[in-house]
């Protein structure tokens, strides 16, 4: 309550060490650097859950927490496939993930081993419905064969980003054993994680899905049990934007590549989100678009015009030549174009390096799409 008033008091001093020293003359040393700290949080905090319920929180917690619409919609999920059962969010953090199954309405026991870190959240969840526990994920204080479990293992296990799944706390193999004593449970994994690798009598029935949030790819979670639901077997892509949601689910089918000339005339390049690429889902998304790939190697569709879904990007091409820095520029000064930006698919060199090859004199800022074809590399000039 002193740290509270103290930074009351102090509001409005927003520069940090004008604000640490103002806190110094109001509390004992320890307790102002506290203070500081929790203020400096509080404010990173803010940025990332504009709803601004994290009140404690670490600096490693807060870097970990779940999104909050993606959190979201993992609730959404946990409510259509297991409706009326708890939730135990075994690894809850700040609680992020505990705050959104709360708030569809559905009990949720939430565990963190860290002390603080349980602390904080049992702050943090104050007047939700959920109970905050300090326990062990891999001995779940509660009845688990008529729950629904919630697991995102701490993937910084030294403090840099763990990619072997046994050095995850829990470790991988473990939490695949816990998740069979539950009803259904969704593992939160690295969207990097090679989903091949939880097979072994997990996968088989899983479904496995990628998402990604206002295009930026953030997570890869396996639904099992009654978890899967429907699309048990499948992969999914889920990607959420600014009042969309997009989902495509499927077994990967190749992408058709017409044997025509497709890019001659008037046409679209596809770019697919990434939680689609990701997710193998390329050649399913081009089926139910009806729209072909521009290589069998590459993650781009094409199209005569813009597909009406959230699920990929579009732009109109006004020109395409090969990926010579000479013949580019010539095509982007056509069109009144100067500097660029680059997107790029099988090309060696980063796009900053490209760019700067491509950079031409009009006054116009361009785009320029480079991929790596059957007709070796190709340079798409787009309309921005
Ligand atoms: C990635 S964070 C979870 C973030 C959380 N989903 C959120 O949105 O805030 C992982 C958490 O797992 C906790 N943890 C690690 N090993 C654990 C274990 N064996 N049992 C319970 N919690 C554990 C860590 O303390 C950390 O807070």
């Amino acid at each position: 309550m002193r740290i509270e008033r103290a930074l009351a008091e102090v509001s409005d001093v927003r520069e940090p060490l004008r604000r640490a020293e103002a806190l110094r003359r109001k509390l004992e040393p320890e307790t102002a650097r506290w203070a500081a700290e929790l203020a400096e949080l509080r404010e990173r905090a803010a940025a990332r859950f504009p709803s601004g319920w994290i009140r404690f929180a670490t600096r490693r917690a807060l870097e970990q927490s779940t999104r909050e619409p993606v959190a979201r919609e993992r609730a959404r999920r946990i409510a259509a496939v297991a409706p009326g059962c708890a939730v135990y969010d075994a690894t809850c953090g700040l609680g992020a993930d505990a705050r959104a199954v709360s708030e569809m309405g559905t009990a949720v026991v939430a565990a963190d081993l860290d002390a603080q870190v349980a602390r904080c959240a049992s702050l943090n969840l104050a007047g939700t419905k959920a109970v905050v526990v300090r326990a062990d994920a891999l001995a779940p204080p509660v009845h688990s064969a008529s729950m629904f479990l919630v697991v995102d293992p701490d993937r910084r296990a030294e403090g840099a980003r763990e990619l072997d799944p046994e050095r995850w706390s829990p470790p991988w193999s473990a939490l695949a054993k816990l998740a069979g004593r539950f009803v259904g449970a969704c593992i939160k994994l690295s969207p990097a994680f090679d989903m091949e690798q939880a097979r072994g009598g997990v996968w088989d029935g899983a479904l496995a899905q990628w998402t990604s949030e206002r295009g930026e790819l953030c997570e890869a979670s396996l639904w099992l049990g009654v978890g899967a639901g429907e699309l048990g077997g499948q992969r999914e892509a889920v990607v959420l934007g600014p009042g969309t949601v997009g989902r495509l689910a499927g077994v990967p089918v190749p992408v058709r590549v017409a044997l025509s000339e497709k890019v001659a005339g008037n046409f679209w390049l596809v770019d697919p989100d990434p939680a689609v690429v990701r997710a193998g889902l390329v050649g399913n998304l081009g089926r139910e678009l009806g729209l072909d790939g521009l290589d069998p190697m590459l993650a781009y569709l094409v199209g005569p015009k813009p597909p009406p879904t959230p699920l990929a990007k579009a732009w109109r091409v006004l020109a395409e030549v090969p990926a010579d820095p000479r013949k580019v520029r010539e095509a982007l000064e056509q069109h009144g174009f100067g500097a660029v930006e680059v997107r790029k698919r099988g090309h060696p060199d980063p796009a900053e390096e490209l760019a700067r090859r491509f950079r031409a004199s009009g006054p116009r800022r361009g785009l320029v799409a480079v991929a790596r074809t059957e007709a070796g590399h190709r340079a798409f000039v787009l309309e921005p």
